[in-house]
């Protein structure tokens, strides 16, 4: 078994990282379609779907239910045919907030779910009180048992209505996207996220025949309908957070890299902070190719629901701002627990001032120098890879297992373009 730790061997400062990297599909899409299958009474395939954790989690979670999961190459089949289970799987549930995406479709389907509170990445309170509200909104019942299990009930199914969500979440609007196909009624989205993997949701329901509006904007209206399996295979959208890692890495070290595979629509956020801090990049297609420049400008980052600054972007954008020269401000305004990785960054040399869960003032630019550090996180265990690999000495990572739920093979692609990273 390979350790679960990343050894890197720092640039030390040099600019020398060649190459092109491709970028695989989304985590966050290939996981609601994933959820979305769970509905279908027959065979749904996917392409550009990675090898990831959390995919395989999900899947596993989907087999206990009763369907059949295969992941060969980038192709995953879910047949749900015979999907008659309605508990979650413990441990599984647990270990993934993103199960929590399987309640709607399972409620909707079967008539009632059983799941425990949903874990995954520790980034402060991550309450499910919207999805709570929505299900009641839509007729159905919830029991709670030794505040560790929750039952949703709706024997006769899920009605129709309105659900204004308090605050725009991402899992909470692709779960009542998913489970409203099924109601008996039109369901009126309010205030709605609109990342790219609600839309990719949206329209794999469309190919197999439910009637949806406004997916991709804050209203969507999703009207009954009977859902059959369509025969073509839908594909995931690149990976923008996993795109944006490996452009941000480009701009900390790299001579000249290319990240191939990406939807540039898709990044809007990052190229513009790009454009500000005066990192040089070029379009052609589906590749974005970059360059570190001679010198990085400050910037003041506020994260936001798409299509504004990705929050699952902060962390690596962090990284690169210790390498601004002056003072950079990153707001995290989606969740309260996201800025503590900070803490390691400081260990390596980083300026950081943490006023309070959001706010952070990073002054640069400052040499980092080689640690011993645990990723907490998917993606800022991927910051301290990319910290690491500028630093000067050898680092090691720790909690690879934790970058492996987000990022398929993650030391091999980097490798390509000449960074020295292995797991020991
Ligand atoms: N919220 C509530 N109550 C709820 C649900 C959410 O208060 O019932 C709050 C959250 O605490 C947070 C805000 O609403 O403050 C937004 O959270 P959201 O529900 O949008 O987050 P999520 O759906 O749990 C998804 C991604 C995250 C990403 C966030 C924000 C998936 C599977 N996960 O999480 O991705 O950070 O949206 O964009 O799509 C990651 O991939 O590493 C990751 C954490």
């Amino acid at each position: 078994m390979s350790a679960n730790r990343f050894l890197i061997e720092g640039l030390g400062g040099k600019k020398t990282l060649k190459g092109s990297i491709p970028v695989f599909g989304e985590k966050n899409t290939a996981l609601p379609l994933m959820a979305a299958a769970s509905l279908i009474q027959g065979e749904s395939k996917f392409t550009n779907v990675p090898h990831i954790a959390d995919v395989a989690s999900m899947g596993r979670l989907l087999e206990g239910l009763g369907a059949f999961v295969t992941h060969t190459g980038t192709e995953l089949t879910i047949s749900a045919k015979d999907l008659t289970g309605t508990v979650l799987n413990q441990d599984l549930a647990k270990s993934m907030r993103a199960s929590v995406l399987l309640t709607g479709p399972i409620l909707a389907r079967r008539g009632a779910v059983t799941f425990p509170h949903p874990g995954g990445c520790v980034l402060g309170s991550r309450p499910i009180d919207i999805f709570v509200t929505g299900f009641q909104k839509l007729g159905a019942t919830i029991s709670e048992e030794n505040e560790e299990f929750y039952t949703l009930s709706a024997p006769n199914g899920l009605s129709g209505g309105e659900i204004f969500f308090r605050a725009v979440s991402v899992t909470a609007t692709e779960t009542f996207l998913i489970a409203a196909t099924l109601a008996k009624a039109p369901v009126t989205l309010r205030n709605a996220a609109m990342e790219p993997g609600i839309v990719a949701t949206a329209e794999f329901l469309q190919s197999c025949g439910a009637h949806i509006e406004g997916a991709g904007t804050p209203t969507i209206v999703i009207h009954p309908s009977t859902l059959t399996a369509s025969s073509a295979a839908f594909p995931v959208v690149p990976d923008r957070i996993e795109a944006g890692s490996f452009l941000i890495l480009g701009a900390l070290a790299g001579e000249k890299i290319t990240v191939t595979g990406v939807n540039p629509k898709h990044m809007d956020a990052l190229l513009e902070s790009f454009a500000t801090m005066g990192v040089p990049i070029s379009i052609a297609g589906d590749s974005i190719t970059v360059s570190a420049p001679e010198k990085l400008l400050p910037i003041e980052i506020r994260t936001h629901e798409y299509p504004g600054f990705p929050t699952d972007l902060q962390a690596p954008m962090a990284v690169l701002l210790t390498q601004a020269e002056g003072e950079s401000v990153i707001f995290e305004t989606i969740f309260d627990g996201r800025l503590n990785y900070t803490a390691e960054l400081v260990r390596m040399g980083a300026d950081i001032k943490v006023w309070n869960p959001h706010r952070a003032e990073i002054k640069g630019s400052k040499s980092l120098k080689a640690r011993d550090i645990d990723g907490p996180d998917i993606r800022a265990g991927l910051a301290f890879i990319l910290a690491a690999a500028i630093a000067d000495g050898t680092s090691h990572v720790g909690n690879a297992h934790l970058v492996d739920r987000g990022y398929e093979s993650i030391e091999k692609r980097l490798q390509a373009v000449g960074l020295s990273i292995s797991r020991n």
